[in-house]
């Protein structure tokens, strides 16, 4: 059977965070054939176009991991009605080329 790599993303950085306990539930239910690794977003700085000619290492190790994905999985609270600002900023660090 073919293995698909899912890399996830939590949106709270909460150490008690109720996602993360979602996430870790979800992946003792999926389906074999999914590999799940987490992509940690709580020490990218905040993102600025100053970078784009050298990322930071937590950068590059989150353009790795999704490159490495065939799927990405948002687990996240939200906030004032929009996704929490670091997970927002994790998706800036990911767009740039
Ligand atoms: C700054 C902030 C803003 C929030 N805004 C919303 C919101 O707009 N809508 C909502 O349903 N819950 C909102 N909440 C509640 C969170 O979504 C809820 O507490 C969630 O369980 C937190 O997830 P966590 O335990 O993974 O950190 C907000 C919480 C915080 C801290």
């Amino acid at each position: 059977m073919a293995t698909y790599k899912v890399g996830y993303f939590v949106g709270s950085l909460a150490s008690t965070s109720i996602n993360r306990k979602l996430a870790d539930a979800l992946i003792k239910l999926a389906p074999a054939g999914l590999e799940f690794e987490e992509i940690p977003i709580k020490d990218l700085p905040l993102y600025s176009s100053d970078y784009d000619g050298d990322f930071p290492a937590e950068a590059k190790a989150l353009k790795d991991a999704v490159s490495r994905s065939h799927a990405i999985l948002f687990v996240t609270p939200e906030y004032n009605r929009s996704i929490p600002g670091g997970l927002k900023n994790a998706i800036d660090w990911a767009s740039r080329p």
